[in-house]
């Protein structure tokens, strides 16, 4: 993630806009940078590296200006280095961006084919290039970002400034979170309320596919289309939380809408976006030697692991050994250390998961962990650190740490595949191409399916029981969307492979218990179909979580059926996870519970 203010202001503005950077810091500090018009000119300071390195460069070389834009900086494409920083000059235009500019590659390609060369090995560079283009064939400001908009695709929140209007910025969001801040005479842009508390506690927060002219003439939001629209200003209590719950009820809510920012920003420390190639550093762990993989985590994170199995398995041929780390170590199973070991824990912390960590070590086996705090016990004692890069998760139900655990396995499967050569370059290539389009396709998904979740979860929440089922890799996300509704609502659900229904758990089948069949159209889906029929057959319920081809495919009587884009099968735990995060979420608020922290439970289980 990356942190970007803008100042519209009645004075100087580059020591406030650094210091509503320093609030945004958890957001990433590879580089930094402050941008300013003065008398006429666009000028700017940039640095590498923390903040208080761009500090010193002002101290040196003031910036004046009373309108400006700056960024603070955790890399997705290009080094971290000061040409890579923002914000990106060219012919007059300024902009920041936070996530990532899917189609950069073919943008950038057609913009050098007409002539324009390039500074950075930025995606952001492109916005700043179409929008000097747009402008040099007489495009109005207005139109030019307009125009740019409708080029771009992918996950981005955007400040824009041109050299000839000194009055007003411009912003754009689809997916990353942008506020603006209403000030005495002052307007501002902020990646949240936090980076504005310092002006202002008044804030509007732009909606995906939200596009914004800021300046001392007003505010004026339009939406992709160019139709103005209006958002509602609010009053913050940004300041009390170093980290806010934005414009959400909880901080589960919000996690679970971080999601489309936090994963592109996961991903690009595993994938690169334009070669479509998987790469990252695993330390000590040749993935092209390791005989086999044991996985231990607990809760959610085991869940992700047991995803994660498949996938390496399947694509880098890898047998993977797993448990729940509470019964890891004392199964004593027959471990090399020809093998390798990964850990999965949010926290870091997670006793459990910590002594199966040990255990694995004193049988000599290199440790990764794939951990999201990575100053954590865990990631200290492993041999390869793999961060999952999601940002402070606060919500006690993981959300955006398990998606992002996701992320990280998938990358990780395939540069082990490549590595072992069980997957050609084509394949790689694809498989890197659907991680890519994730951010977009579940920004889409989360806006798509929020009011049917809603309605559903009054039908949930009056139910005593709930059983999930799935096959492949829904299994253990049918198990997962058990966890999340029981956790955070106090209903008893459990999550079942499908085709173990007519094994036991069908005797539980009534008009009482609905049935959630987690089902995308892949190569399990006629299987779950019949799944399905035995519960209809005996007067269950069904909530049916498929795609467009399943929906057409199935005629069977359902309670509410979900209908979810088709993706492909590496990134559908990931897509179909919303639903059930979204289900568990709502229902949990339609009853009543304490959300971020329902009884019983902590964040971090310290304790064995
Ligand atoms: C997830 O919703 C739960 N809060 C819990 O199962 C959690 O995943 C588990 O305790 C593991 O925590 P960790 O990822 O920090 O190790």
């Amino acid at each position: 993630m990356c942190g970007i203010v803008g100042i519209v202001g009645t004075g100087p503005v580059a020591e406030r806009l650094v210091d509503a950077l320093t609030r945004l810091e958890y957001r990433g500090y590879d580089s930094a940078g402050v941008a300013t018009i003065n008398e006429g000119k666009l000028d700017r300071r940039r640095a590498e590296g923390k903040l208080v390195n761009l500090r010193g460069v002002l101290a040196k070389e003031p910036l004046p200006g009373n309108i400006g834009i700056a960024h603070t900086r955790w890399a997705t494409h290009g080094v971290p280095n000061e040409t890579n920083a923002h914000p990106h000059f060219v012919d007059g235009v300024a902009v920041v961006h936070n996530g990532i500019i899917e189609n950069f590659a073919e943008i950038k390609q057609e913009l050098i084919a007409g002539g324009a060369t390039f500074e950075t090995q930025t995606d952001t560079e492109v916005v700043a290039q179409l929008l000097a283009r747009y402008r040099r064939e007489g495009l109005g400001r207005r139109q030019a970002m307009h125009e740019m908009l409708k080029r771009v695709t992918g996950a981005y929140a955007l400040a824009v400034m041109f050299e000839d209007d000194p009055s007003t910025l411009m912003a754009a969001r689809s997916g990353p979170p942008l506020a603006i801040g209403y000030g005495r005479g002052e307007v501002y842009l902020g990646s949240d309320a936090v980076a504005l508390s310092p002006f202002t506690n008044e804030v509007t927060y732009l909606h995906d596919g939200d596009w914004a002219i800021v300046g001392k003439d007003g505010v004026f939001i339009f939406d992709l289309s160019g139709s103005p629209v209006s958002r509602p200003r609010q009053i913050t209590q940004a300041a009390a939380y170093l980290v806010d719950k934005g414009n959400h009820r909880h901080f589960m809510e919000k996690e679970i809408y971080e999601q489309p920012e936090v994963i592109s920003h996961a991903l690009s420390h595993y994938v690169d976006f334009a070669e479509r190639r998987a790469r990252f550093d695993s330390g000590t762990i040749d993935f092209s030697k390791v005989t086999g993989l044991a996985m231990s985590a607990c809760g959610t994170a085991f869940l992700a692991a047991s995803i994660g199995k498949y996938w390496f398995e399947r694509y880098a041929r890898l047998p993977v050994e797993i448990d729940v780390a509470s019964e890891f170590r004392y199964r004593e199973m027959p471990l090399s250390p020809d093998q390798a070991a990964l850990f999965i824990s949010q926290s870091g912390e997670t006793a459990d998961t910590l002594a199966s960590l040990r255990y694995c070590k004193e049988q000599g086996l290199k440790i990764g962990a794939v951990v999201n705090v990575t100053e954590s016990t865990i990631a200290r004692e492993a041999d390869a650190i793999f961060p999952i890069l999601a940002g402070p998760e606060i919500g006690v139900a993981s959300t955006k740490a398990f998606t992002c655990q996701l992320a990280v396995l998938a990358s990780l499967a395939i540069g082990a595949a490549r590595a072992r050569g069980t997957i050609d370059e084509a394949t790689e290539k694809t498989l890197v191409r659907h991680l890519t389009e994730m951010p977009r396709i579940m920004s889409r998904v989360l806006n798509l399916i929020q009011p049917q979740m809603e309605a559903l979860s009054r039908e949930l929440s009056k139910c005593k029981d709930v059983l999930y089922i799935g096959r492949g890799t829904s299994y253990p996300l049918a198990m997962e969307g058990a966890l999340k509704l029981k956790e955070i609502s106090y209903i008893h659900a459990e999550g079942y492979a499908a085709g173990e229904l007519k094994h036991g758990p069908i005797a539980l089948i009534d008009e009482n218990m609905p049935v959630i069949v987690i089902a995308p159209h892949d190569r399990f889906f006629e299987k779950t179909v019949s799944n399905m029929q035995e519960v209809a057959a005996r007067g269950g319920r069904i909530i049916f979580i498929t795609d467009e081809k399943g929906a057409a495919a199935s005629t069977l009587p359902t309670v509410a059926t979900i209908v979810l884009p088709e993706v492909d099968e590496i990134i559908a735990p990931m897509i179909f996870s919303l639903p059930i995060q979204l289900l568990a979420y709502h229902t949990a608020v339609f009853m009543g519970t304490d959300v971020d922290q329902p009884r019983n439970l902590a964040k971090s289980v310290t304790v064995e």
